[in-house]
């Protein structure tokens, strides 16, 4: 009886380490920049759920701002034997080295959201970072039409930064050329910091005793940082702010009228499709075919470009709410 279970015992047991070997899970690493602003947070929920759900694991890494500890960690995962790396990159040059070191080990790199400059990068899966500033040109054109504009862009590190105001810029630019705008400010927001979008926005307030018209901010924090400086001045309401994200704080804002508005990017449709893409990457399946590019000043570099949608006070319900990306009672919390 003993020696039968003893058989049975080991033969269930190797049956087991078979299935196992023969299924191996699939590890990837996500190397975040940040996790302190609101969408980074939800983009790592969904990529570990939608990773998980297709059985693969998931090791996650934020480097807060710190380009070597983020280049350290990318380096750390592909120790851990990850079999796809996933970057969102706090500096896209700097990480270049990262892309480097998992080539060297024969694993293939997708830059998330942000794109890597200057390496042989496999694929780039994002929202349209240029269609993103052309909404914000667009919708600060037709409602503000005239008069003088700031511009305050993202972190210059972040070449999504630069690819949003070439956007803005080709929206702008017939409008500028007839002379019917003018831009009174042209800067940046170093990390995408709040509080640089509030000093530049206090500066130029105070420069041109506050004939501003409209502040084509690129992204949700630095518009909230120029609000700031609107209210300051009780300009709040009456001047145009862009904005890009969605955050809670930013459709609060557009439904008291702070905001104008903001650029949605249902942060699912992306966390979903980099994680399906990057296990399909680690099982040595081929790049999926894009039929789309963006050159990141080595090569033309393979890219998913999702299309992102402008939202404001009237289309808000039917976008944001209805999707569920905030609850209705979150975003009207402080409207009658
Ligand atoms: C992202 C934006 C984000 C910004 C700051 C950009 O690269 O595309 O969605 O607001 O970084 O984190």
């Amino acid at each position: 009886m003993g020696v039968i279970l003893t058989t049975i015992l080991s033969l269930l047991i190797s049956s087991t380490m078979v299935h196992a070997a023969g299924e191996k899970k699939i590890r990837i690493g996500l190397s975040m920049d940040t996790l302190k602003e609101e969408r980074w947070q939800r983009d790592r929920d969904l990529f570990v759920k939608r990773a998980e759900e297709l059985g693969a694991e998931v090791l996650v890494q934020a480097s807060n701002g710190n380009d070597s500890l983020q280049v350290s960690q990318a380096e750390n995962l592909l120790t851990q034997n990850v079999d796809v790396l996933v970057v969102v990159p706090h500096n896209g040059v700097a990480a270049a080295s990262i892309v480097e070191a998992a080539h060297k080990v024969g694993k293939k790199v997708i830059a998330y959201d942000r794109l890597i400059q200057n390496s042989d990068l496999d694929l780039y899966v994002t929202f349209d970072p240029v269609e993103v500033g052309r909404l914000q040109g667009m919708y600060a054109l037709q409602k503000a039409k005239k008069g003088n504009f700031l511009l305050i862009g993202g972190a210059p590190t972040d070449f999504n930064a630069l690819l949003v105001r070439k956007g803005q810029m080709e929206a702008l630019k017939p409008a500028l050329d007839r002379g019917e705008i003018k831009i009174a400010l042209d800067t940046w927001a170093r990390d995408w910091q709040p509080s640089e979008a509030l000093k530049h926005t206090e500066n130029a307030l105070s420069k041109f005793s506050n004939n501003i018209q409209a502040i084509v901010a690129s992204n949700d924090g630095t518009a909230g940082g120029a609000i700031s400086a609107l209210k300051q001045q009780k300009l709040a309401e009456k001047v145009l702010v862009t904005g890009q994200d969605a955050d809670l704080a930013a459709c609060q804002r557009i439904v008291e009228g702070t905001q104008s508005m903001t650029v949605y990017k249902p942060i699912k449709t992306l966390a979903y499709r980099a994680a399906e893409v990057a296990i399909s990457l680690a099982k040595g399946e081929p790049l999926p075919k894009t039929g789309q590019s963006l050159n990141n000043g080595k090569k033309d570099v393979p890219s998913i470009l999702i299309k992102p949608l402008p939202v404001d006070k009237a289309n808000i319900d039917k976008t944001i709410i209805a999707d569920g990306f905030h609850k209705k009672e979150a975003v009207y919390k402080n409207v009658k």
